[in-house]
C-alpha cells in the first residue's frame, strides 16, 4: 500500500480536491488513515449485501474508487447477481478494473467510468454510496436519491455513509477535533490535516443526520435508519 504524501509538502496555493492519478496512487491508504470507521463499514457492506442482495438482481457500487466497496458487495452476493462500480475518475476506474480482474467471485461485474447522476440503474437489490454522495452539489442529491429509490426493487437496500456535520456548534467543534486527532493518531502531520481540509473545502459538503433521514424519505424510500456512526461519519440504511 503506497503511503499518502499528498499534502506532506507546504503548498503556495491548494488547489481543490480532486481523485486524480496522484489520490488514486495512494488512496486506499488514504481513506483507511483518514475516515474513522472505514474497514467496518466495508464489512458492514459485505454483511448488508449478504442479505439485500437477490437472485437475479443489480447490485451497484457507485463513487467505487479502488473497488474495495464492489468487491465486498461481489463477494457477499449470490452468484447469479451482476455487480457494477461507477466512478467517473479514469485514474480510480483504471486501478479498479485491475484490482477486480484479480477476484473470482462467481457473480458477474462490470466496472463503468460513468457519472452517478447518468449511468443507467435498473434491476437493483443493492445499492452503495460509500463516502460518495458528499461529493455530488447538495442540490443534485435528492434528485440523484429519487432517480436510485425509483429503479430498486421492493425490499432492496441503499447503503449510504458519509461524512456528517452537527448542528450543535459544541458537537460540531468536539467532532472536528476528534477527527483530526484521528488523522494525527495515524502519523498525518498538522500541515497535512490543514491542507487537505483547505482542498476539501467546497468539493466535500456534509449533511446533518436530519437532513440525511428526511431526504432518503422524500426520495421514495419506505424506512431509514442510521446503522454506524464512528465521530463524524455515520451509516445509513435506507429500504425500498
Ligand atoms: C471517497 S471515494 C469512495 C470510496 C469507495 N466507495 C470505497 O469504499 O473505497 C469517492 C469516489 O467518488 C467518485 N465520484 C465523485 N463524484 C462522482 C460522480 N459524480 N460520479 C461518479 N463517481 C464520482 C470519486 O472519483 C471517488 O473515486
Amino acid at each position: 500500500m503506497n503511503k499518502d504524501t499528498v499534502y506532506a509538502q507546504p503548498q503556495a496555493r491548494v488547489e481543490a480536491f480532486t481523485f486524480d492519478g496522484q489520490v488514486a496512487d495512494v488512496f486506499e491508504n488514504m481513506i483507511n488513515r483518514s475516515v474513522p470507521g472505514y474497514p467496518l463499514m466495508l464489512d458492514m457492506i459485505g454483511l448488508l449485501a449478504e442479505q439485500y442482495a437477490q437472485p437475479n438482481s443489480n447490485c451497484y457500487d457507485l463513487g467505487c474508487s479502488l473497488g474495495a466497496s464492489t468487491l465486498k458487495i461481489r463477494q457477499h452476493s449470490p452468484a447469479t447477481c451482476h455487480v457494477i462500480g461507477v466512478d467517473n475518475s479514469s485514474a480510480m476506474v483504471e486501478r479498479c478494473r485491475t484490482n477486480v480482474a484479480r477476484d473470482h467471485s462467481q457473480a458477474s461485474i462490470e466496472i463503468r467510468e460513468e457519472s452517478m447522476q447518468t449511468t443507467e440503474i435498473s434491476n437493483a437489490s443493492v445499492v452503495v454510496l460509500n463516502y460518495t454522495l458528499q461529493f455530488i452539489k447538495d442540490e443534485q442529491r435528492t434528485s440523484l436519491l429519487k432517480h436510485i429509490a425509483s429503479n430498486m426493487l421492493p425490499g432492496g437496500a441503499l447503503i449510504l455513509a458519509e461524512k456528517i456535520r452537527f448542528v450543535d456548534p459544541q458537537m460540531q467543534q468536539n467532532m472536528t477535533e476528534l477527527h483530526h486527532n484521528f488523522k494525527r493518531y495515524h502519523g498525518y502531520s498538522d500541515l497535512e490535516i490543514a491542507q487537505k481540509r483547505a482542498a476539501l473545502e467546497n468539493v466535500l459538503i456534509p449533511n446533518t443526520e436530519s437532513e440525511h433521514l428526511d431526504r432518503l424519505a422524500e426520495a421514495g424510500f419506505s424506512s431509514a435508519q442510521m446503522t454506524l456512526r464512528c465521530l463524524n461519519f455515520a451509516a445509513f440504511l435506507a429500504i425500498k
